[in-house]
């Protein structure tokens, strides 16, 4: 439904859903203690005056006090949803209709209307793009070309993002800076660890309500998701088989104590098998041939493309909704294969994504990095660049204190020692 949201129009699925959006967005900020101080800066500072920030993420509780930070900042901010399925409508209808942030988000919606959202983030010219996937950045080099020369900078939030990004940038072609908030430690180590670990875990049994214990966990990437996933799930009992292309990677794999092997191998032994590799096709034919009758698929990476579904559905017979969030695959020699959430992101589809406090660190990232950026910008040339080091540090201090765990702090002896080469044995 279009209803209309500060001078602008919202495209959401239902704005009397607000009031339950409202309390669940309240409820994320709880655990969002570093982003609600740089919000009480934000509205005694108003760094942000003017500046018009187009984002293009999750909508979710999270994000929700993101957007909101951002405004208290005296940003201009419109949001439209970076996955088709990820949506959470309520969060949609309390930010158009209860925080007047113009919103472009409903859940399930099809691919026209995605990128019809993409565009209307766009029509009013925005200064700074936050993007999760690059999709946005895509879209303003090839066909809304013009309004480049409003943007001054962005920010990225996942890792398939700042590869596309840096894809972009190898080729010469990207026109503006843009910082990687994936590639602070503050944001991949807790974020693509913790948060993947557990929220892919929470989509597959909300979907399933599986038991873990004594399953044989496939778990195809071990990047940072990867190994938080691994982690998580040898903790609830399962037994963990990793398939990877990076040797080094593998060889963590087997030294942290999991079994490895090619994943048409592991495709005859997994009972759940979880694509976290940014890559596409990572389950294909041969495993489909090879996996046992009953065994899950589900895929934790950003697109929907580690799973090929075209090629399932080329053996498939029958295909039906067994559950919501899980479609039964019957094959031609009668074996049922299970795919969860459509392939899309589990953990956002079947689930609520990462937990609050863990966004807490990637969103303070996202607001001080669009802070940055838009003070910057003049110093800045059109690259991909790292969270400045003092963002990335200060996170993690406040999310400690936040915390209530104090640390050591060096001696001055110490500091000399640890600036000196003379004093060896
Ligand atoms: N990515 C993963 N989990 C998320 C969340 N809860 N909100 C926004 N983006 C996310």
């Amino acid at each position: 439904m279009t209803i209309s949201t500060s001078n602008a129009e919202s495209d959401i699925a239902n704005a009397s859903l607000a009031a339950g959006g409202v309390q669940r967005i309240e409820w994320a900020a709880r655990e969002m203690p570093v982003l609600q101080q740089i919000r009480e800066r934000f509205m005694r500072e108003r760094p942000m005056d003017g500046v018009r920030i187009a984002g293009c993420l999750h909508v979710t509780t999270e994000t929700a006090n993101l957007m909101i930070a951002l405004k208290e900042a005296g940003a201009e901010v419109r949001l439209a949803a970076s996955n088709p399925l990820s949506t959470q409508d309520d969060v949609a209808a309390a930010l158009s209709a209860e925080y007047g942030i113009p919103t472009y988000a409903i859940r399930g919606e099809d691919s026209t209307t995605y990128n019809r959202h993409l565009s209307q983030i766009l029509e009013f010219d925005p200064h700074v793009t936050m993007d999760d996937g690059a999709d946005l950045v895509a879209l303003l080099h090839t066909t809304e070309t013009a309004r480049l020369k409003h943007v001054i900078g962005g920010t990225e939030e996942t890792t398939t993002g700042v590869i596309r990004l840096r894809a972009l940038a190898s080729e010469g072609k990207l026109q503006y800076p843009i910082v990687a908030v994936n590639d602070a430690a503050t944001k991949h180590f807790f974020d693509n660890r913790y948060g993947t670990g557990q929220s892919t875990l929470d989509g597959i049994i909300r979907a399933t309500n599986v038991l873990l214990a004594g399953k044989t966990l496939v778990v195809a990437g071990y990047g940072w998701c990867g190994k938080g996933l691994a982690m998580r799930g040898a903790g609830m009992g399962a037994q963990i088989i990793v398939t990877e292309v990076d040797p080094l990677r593998a060889l963590e794999a087997v030294m942290d104590g999991y079994r490895v092997m090619p994943i048409a191998e592991a495709a005859r032994e997994g009972d759940i098998f979880v694509t976290v590799t940014g890559d596409m096709n990572v389950l294909d034919t041969t495993s489909f041939e090879r996996m046992k009758s009953g065994a899950i698929m589900a895929n934790s990476g950003h697109f929907d493309s580690e799973i090929n579904l075209p090629a399932l559905q080329g053996m498939t017979i029958t295909k039906s909704q067994v559950r919501d969030f899980v479609e039964e695959y019957t094959l031609r020699d009668g074996r049922r294969l299970l795919v969860l959430a459509e392939g899309r992101l589990v953990n956002l589809g079947a689930a609520e994504g990462h937990p609050a406090s863990v966004m807490d660190m990637s969103f303070a990232n996202q607001a001080l990095s669009a802070e940055y950026v838009s003070q910057e910008h003049s110093n800045l040339e059109p690259k991909v660049y790292n969270v400045p080091q003092g963002i990335d540090d200060g996170v993690a201090k406040l999310k400690l204190e936040s915390m209530g765990v104090k640390i050591d702090t060096l001696t001055e002896e110490q500091k000399r020692y640890l600036n000196s080469w003379n004093l060896g044995t």
